[in-house]
This record gives C-alpha cells, sequence and structure tokens, in this order.
C-alpha cells in the first residue's frame, strides 16, 4: 500500500476525494491535516471528521492546522461549497475524533516517523500547512516521496481571478515556499480538472450503485453540479478526486516535466502559476486527464465501498 498525507480545506471536491482515498485499499491513509481554505478551519475540520464518519473510517487520525494563509487575508469559497462547506449533505457533529495536536506538528511526526522518501503528500486545499511544516522542519524533505497537489492554471486561465486558481490565490506566499522547497511536485492545474466533469452518464452509473455510500457520493455531486451550473454554466470540474486518480492510476494523466512559479506580487496577476518547461525540473504539470478512465476508476472504488 501507498503511505500517504491527505492536506485539505473540505469542500465538497475535497469530500468526494476524501471518499476515494479512504474507500481505496491501495492507499494507507496516515493522517489527515485541514485548513482554511473552502470555508473556515472549523467547518472544514468537521467536514473532513464527517467524511471519515460516513466511510466508516473513524480511525485515521484528522489533524486540524493553521486557521489563515500566511500574509494575505483570507479568502473562502461558499459560493461553490455552500455555507457549510459541504453542499449536498447534513452536517452532524461526527465521532472521528480531532487530534490533540497542530496539523504542522502532526505533519512533521508523521514524516520524521518514516523512512527516506516514504510518504506522499496530496494536497487539496492552500499550501499553508505544508509551507510552514518545510519552514519549521526542513528536514521533513527527505521523508516526502512527492507532493500531489490540485492547485494552478496555465493555458485554462484561473477560476478565482482570470488568472489565478483558489487554491494557490489563497494562499500565494505558501504556494511559493511548497515549489520552490526542492520536492518532487506533480500538479493538477485546472488545465487537466478542467478536462474531468461530473456529466450525467457518469453520475447515473454511481447513482446504480446499491449502498448507503455511492448516494451519499451522488449528493456531493449533484450540488457540486448545481452551484457550477449557476455561475459557470457548467458540470462539476473533479478538481481534488483528480489527485486520488493520479495516485491510484498515473498513467490516465499526461504532462511535462517544469519549474512552476507564483506571482506573489498583489496586482491583477496574485496567485498566478507560471510553469516554465524544463528537463531537470522539480514539477510535473499535468496538462491532460483521461475522464472515462477516472471515472471507471471513481466507479470501481464506490463498488466496494
Ligand atoms: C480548488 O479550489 C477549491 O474550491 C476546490 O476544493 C479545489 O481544491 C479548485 O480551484
Ligand atoms: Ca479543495
Amino acid at each position: 500500500t501507498l503511505p500517504l498525507i491527505i492536506d485539505c480545506d473540505p469542500g465538497v471536491d475535497d469530500a468526494v476525494m476524501l471518499m476515494m482515498a479512504l474507500a481505496s485499499p491501495a492507499l494507507d491513509v496516515r493522517a489527515i491535516t485541514t485548513v482554511a481554505g473552502n470555508v473556515p478551519l472549523h467547518l472544514t475540520s468537521r467536514n473532513a471528521r464527517m467524511m471519515c464518519d460516513l466511510m466508516g473510517r473513524e480511525d485515521v487520525p484528522v489533524f486540524a492546522g493553521c486557521p489563515r494563509p500566511i500574509l494575505r487575508l483570507p479568502v473562502t469559497a461558499e459560493d461553490f461549497h455552500g455555507e457549510s462547506g459541504i453542499a449536498g449533505l447534513d452536517p452532524f457533529d461526527p465521532e472521528t475524533p480531532l487530534g490533540s495536536s497542530h496539523a504542522v506538528n502532526a505533519l512533521i511526526s508523521t514524516l520524521r516517523a518514516a523512512g527516506p522518501n516514504e510518504i506522499s503528500i496530496i494536497i487539496t486545499g492552500p499550501m499553508t500547512n505544508v509551507a510552514t511544516a518545510l519552514v519549521m522542519a526542513p528536514d521533513i524533505a527527505h521523508h516526502i516521496r512527492q507532493l500531489v497537489i490540485m492547485g494552478g492554471a496555465d493555458s485554462e486561465g484561473g477560476n478565482i481571478t482570470p488568472f489565478a486558481e483558489f487554491n494557490v490565490f489563497a494562499d500565494p506566499h505558501a504556494a511559493e515556499i511548497v515549489l520552490s522547497s526542492g520536492v518532487p511536485a506533480i500538479l493538477l492545474p485546472l488545465d487537466a480538472t478542467h478536462q474531468v466533469r461530473a456529466h450525467d452518464r457518469y453520475v447515473d452509473r454511481l447513482r446504480d450503485i446499491p449502498g448507503e455510500r455511492p448516494k451519499i457520493m451522488v449528493h456531493l455531486l449533484e450540488a457540486a453540479n448545481v452551484l457550477e451550473e449557476k455561475w459557470k454554466g457548467k458540470r462539476t470540474p473533479m478538481h481534488d478526486p483528480s489527485t486520488i486518480g493520479f495516485m491510484l492510476a498515473p498513467e490516465l494523466f499526461s504532462g511535462y516535466r517544469a519549474r512552476v512559479s507564483v506571482e506573489t506580487e498583489v496586482g491583477e496577476q496574485f496567485g498566478q502559476t507560471r510553469p516554465r518547461k524544463m528537463e531537470s525540473g522539480p514539477h510535473t504539470w499535468i496538462s491532460h486527464a483521461d475522464a472515462d478512465g477516472f471515472f471507471d476508476l471513481l466507479v470501481s472504488l464506490m463498488e466496494r465501498a
């Protein structure tokens, strides 16, 4: 099994991502860490714990992290995720406990307890926690196999400004710290995630699977589709779930090696990512995703959930 830590800000698509990760026997989720992003920290933390309950995985440790970005003022995204952050589900008080450590300390101790290059970190929110951990404890870099990041945009343009993607825009300084750390990173930007949308033919396949958990995912996707249709006139993109797709089936994705920089000057391009093609670059910029293959994987995970 592949050991990993998931750093997230649920968020409807983060919730779908967590369902996939927690359903997969091939993934060993050592910790879930939460950050302020789509909604404030107390809600992203509650929502992550709700998903552990709903997947019967109350054993997975969940830690709350940074309640705000490093330098800029907080931005949230209730328009796309609902006031609760988890549009489509009725919020409840989860059984899954919240760990007593700060997420940044949990990241550091979990990584230090692992061997060299052992753990993959999935990041599907603003990168504040991982940036802070790398600043506090640079030695953890040696324990990270790779970062698999949902973030950034190039040819697609942004989704929160014409230039910037939400996760990077919500903490550009953290993104720059993470991307200049030298740790190898795979980026799943809007260029790729906009190719993988929850079309009816895919949601219908999930609806046909017996059991409670596939239905929960259908509720999430339907709610996200309503909001995405309202604001953008399209079906909802599978941003964060693509990270789990990449972990389990990297052959569904393709891109190029690069070095990615982030615009940290306040101005109209604030939070823009710039991938520069480079054979020996530390980053892989994913530019293509196989939507049919992704949904085959999603359906197979939910069939066994
Ligand atoms: C990203 O922003 C958030 O709203 C989503 O959860 C995803 O992580 C997409 O830009
Ligand atoms: Ca997210």
